[in-house]
């Protein structure tokens, strides 16, 4: 055996793979709101919060009322029948929506003061769960009703007055934890000059050395040319700013008609996922540093594109897919005027469609990062021709504000939606898994295009491996996880590995958007009646932002930069002496040996030919011994380039933190607050990870950084989120802190019995 590159890395060496990529990163730029036509001012502090109108607590917005908790299996307890995923009778589901207090009202006020030259005012609010009403000194100003549109009132011109917002959200409304209160942020507008969702840029054509630039504002059109124009792309996130009204723009080109996706002319297939707007355990409530970690945690693994399911993304979120380089699906609606949820969009769709779509496109075009408008998800309407002229008309609306990208829907219902003409209609069909539809769907495609809008939906709990690893479709245990060999999924979805031969068998494919990045609240199927199962199974990543094994199985195929070698499952199972415990490999490489103990168990190569064995590497016969499991791989001329080891782990010993970041920004009253996100890791005395570590952690923090919250990934844990001590989950979890004055700041992180650890921040 002749080793060219002999690295020998520990099994979890392999997780810090991702946070020596995150460290290469450019550091974070200050204050996004500037980047909103030469700024809007940001109105986050100065708010109090009350229940009932009556008492009153301070709070700095974006602000989640319901993510303090606590879980109880009766909060929006939906007792349904979920006809979508085929069920016959109604049942309790508990946790649909996350088993968090979000239903009900809540009040926010502030006072606002203006400028003695302030002529004209208004407050914008880029999201408010749900049904805003927007009061001045007691009158009411403005409304709206969709949680996820941004939507602006214009404010009295007086030198103060007090604002108040009243939501209002109603139970059975929604299909996941939707959060609760101003969640994201609302920025001040006085006298503006220009307004960005009055202002169009857009590139009209590159030719070799140059851009054709043009720019639509209420005073008219007119053109500009970039000479050795820097394309925006995931690859190269370029970005200019438009003079003079100060609006930030990416120079770049996106097509669909020839077959194929192109940005810049390149073909390319969609490395997708699909996200929720939760933040694990900051709710709902918007943070810039949090969302910028899922999108760089997603970038280490490949991915090049989210999909903002199922509903509007706020202009942050896409000024930072901007800066980091993610392109994005940004979709509309879970509902049309049909309902899926009693309570849903439903009520207020005939009203307010127009706008919210409006609003959507005209706030978010002038982002490079997206690149196709969605106009809803599995809408009931795809069974009803009728309908299908308000499908038209909402892809003309889009149209209408931004000729230069093409609009999707999410179409599950096939059969119908190929017969009633939602498929053929649709610029780019989009298709949620039914993979058996691809072909049909691509011959009724008016561009002969199929993208795979929402796939896979696998399911499993981070570390959690059950036996024997066979597939399921919605099997479930009595501890309420999944298994981690990635075998089971939905009855209407499939495993990753059936969408990646559709997309390299059809050229014609676009590429896919995987059911999801990340574990979100709510919707924890297959646990749908399961207490306290209160989050989702489907994620790449669990809850804390943790890689589950998928990520290596994706990464493997979508990170074209570094290679990846991953091993599962964990080697420390007593009690399994003796017992068949299959090991996979998910490697980037074409084929690998496996030794346990030193003993070879033999060669595998990706087989093209075999269902299970194209993409993953897999020894279904070995039986567990206590030591070493060691895979080499071989390149395609079948030289060894690479090695992992995974070690059966000792008793606990001592835990091993790591943050994403050690510089912070100091606190400041124009951008959300800065966190860092630590992982900490049960250890035995060598260093090898604890695989079913579940000791109590607590965490202390001191000096210029403050505990936040901490999350395991544990779908069924019911501990909060806001106390800083937790159970570990399979020996890890995340706590995160968050950046207060300038100076240093530390968290130590305790266990009974273990030796402590501590990191240590600079906050500038
Ligand atoms: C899809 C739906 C998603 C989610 C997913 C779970 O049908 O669009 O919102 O429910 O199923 O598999």
């Amino acid at each position: 055996m002749r080793l060219r590159l002999f690295k020998v890395s520990l099994f979890l060496a392999s997780a810090c793979q991702i946070f020596v990529c995150l460290a290469q990163k450019i550091e974070f730029r200050s204050d996004l709101f500037s980047t909103f036509c030469g700024g809007e001012i940001p109105l986050l502090e100065g708010w109090e919060f009350s229940h009932d109108g009556k008492s009153w607590e301070s709070v700095r917005i974006p602000h989640d009322w319901a993510i303090d908790g606590p879980f109880d299996r009766t909060n929006d307890l939906q007792h349904v029948m979920i006809v979508q995923d085929g069920e016959r009778v109604a049942r309790d589901h508990t946790g649909r929506t996350g088993g968090l207090p979000w239903v009900g009202e809540g009040w926010y006020r502030r006072k606002v003061e203006l400028p003695a030259d302030a002529r004209e005012a208004e407050m914008l609010f880029e999201g408010a769960m749900s049904q805003p009403e927007v009061f001045s000194d007691g009158m009411k100003i403005g409304e709206a009703k969709w949680g996820y549109a941004p939507f602006s009132v214009t404010l009295p011109v007086k030198p103060v007055q007090t604002v108040i917002v009243k939501l209002s959200n109603l139970p059975c409304s929604s299909r996941w934890y939707p959060g609760a209160g101003i969640y994201r942020p609302v920025t001040l507008r006085v006298n503006p000059k220009f307004k960005v969702e009055d202002v169009f840029v857009w590139t009209e054509r590159i030719e070799p050395g140059k851009a054709h630039m043009r720019v639509r504002t209420p005073n008219g059109e007119r053109s500009f040319t970039i000479d050795n124009p820097k394309l925006w792309s995931p690859e190269t996130p370029h970005l200019y700013t438009l003079e003079p009204e100060g609006i930030r723009y990416g120079v770049r080109t996106v097509s669909w008609t020839d077959g194929c996706f192109r940005l810049n002319g390149v073909k390319r297939k969609f490395k997708g996922v699909c996200l929720h707007h939760d933040l694990g355990p900051l709710g709902a409530a918007f943070n810039e540093a949090a969302f910028r970690r899922q999108i760089r945690l997603l970038k280490s693994m490949g991915c090049d594109s989210i999909r903002t399911a199922h509903n509007m993304p706020s202009r942050l979120q896409l000024s930072i897919c901007d800066e980091e380089g993610m392109m994005v699906m940004a979709e509309s609606f879970d509902e049309w005027r049909k309902p899926k949820c009693r309570n849903g969009y439903n009520l207020f769709f005939d009203d307010w469609w127009r706008k919210d779509l409006e609003m959507l496109v005209r706030f978010c075009r002038n982002h490079p990062s997206v690149v196709m408008w969605s106009i809803g998800n599995e809408v009931n309407e795809q069974f009803d021709p009728a309908a299908l002229t308000l499908c038209r008309e909402m892809q003309e609306l889009c149209h209408r504000f931004d000729h230069t990208r093409p609009v999707t829907q999410g179409l599950d219902r096939l059969r119908a939606a190929l017969d009633n003409g939602y498929v053929s209609e649709m610029d780019v069909p989009g298709l949620n898994y039914r993979l058996q539809f691809y072909g049909e769907s691509w011959t009724n495609s008016r561009h002969r295009i199929v993208l795979g809008s929402e796939t896979a939906s696998t399911v499993s709990s981070r570390g959690v491996y059950k036996f024997p690893a066979i597939e399921t479709m919605g099997a479930t245990w009595d501890d309420g996880h999944c298994c981690s060999y990635d075998l089971g999924c939905c009855p209407w979805s499939n495993l990753p590995d059936d969408d990646f031969a559709v997309q390299d068998d059809n050229p014609w494919t676009i590429g896919e958007f995987v059911w999801t990045g990340f574990d979100y609240l709510g919707e924890p199927t297959p646990y749908k009646e399961y207490w306290p199962s209160r989050s989702s199974y489907f994620g790449i990543f669990d809850l804390a932002g943790i890689p589950k094994d998928r990520y290596w199985l994706y990464r493997s195929r979508w990170n074209e930069k570094s290679s990846t070698l991953h091993l599962l499952p964990h080697w420390t199972w007593p009690g399994r002496e003796g017992k068949v415990t299959p090991v996979y490999c998910y490697t980037s490489y074409p084929s690998a040996e496996l030794f346990v103990n030193g003993k070879s168990k033999g060669r595998r190569t990706k087989n093209p030919s075999s269902r299970l064995d194209r993409y993953r590497l897999r020894w279904n016969d070995v039986v567990y011994e206590p030591g070493e499991l060691r895979v080499v791989a071989y390149d395609a001329k079948g030289i060894c380039v690479d090695e992992r080891v995974v070690r059966t782990a000792g008793k606990p010993s001592r835990l091993e933190v790591s943050a994403d970041r050690l510089k912070l920004k100091a606190s400041s009253d124009k951008t959300t607050p800065d966190m860092a996100f630590v992982e900490v890791r049960i250890v035995d005395e060598k260093g090898n990870l604890c695989p079913e570590a579940a000791n109590r952690l607590s965490f202390s923090a001191e000096g210029s950084v403050r505990f936040n919250s901490v999350c395991n990934g544990d779908q069924t844990s019911l501990e909060s989120f806001v106390r800083p001590s937790m159970k570990a989950f399979n020996g890890r979890l995340v706590a995160v802190v968050e950046a207060l004055e300038e100076g240093s700041g530390r968290l130590c992180a305790t266990a009974e019995g273990l030796d402590s650890a501590t990191v240590v921040f600079s906050v500038r």
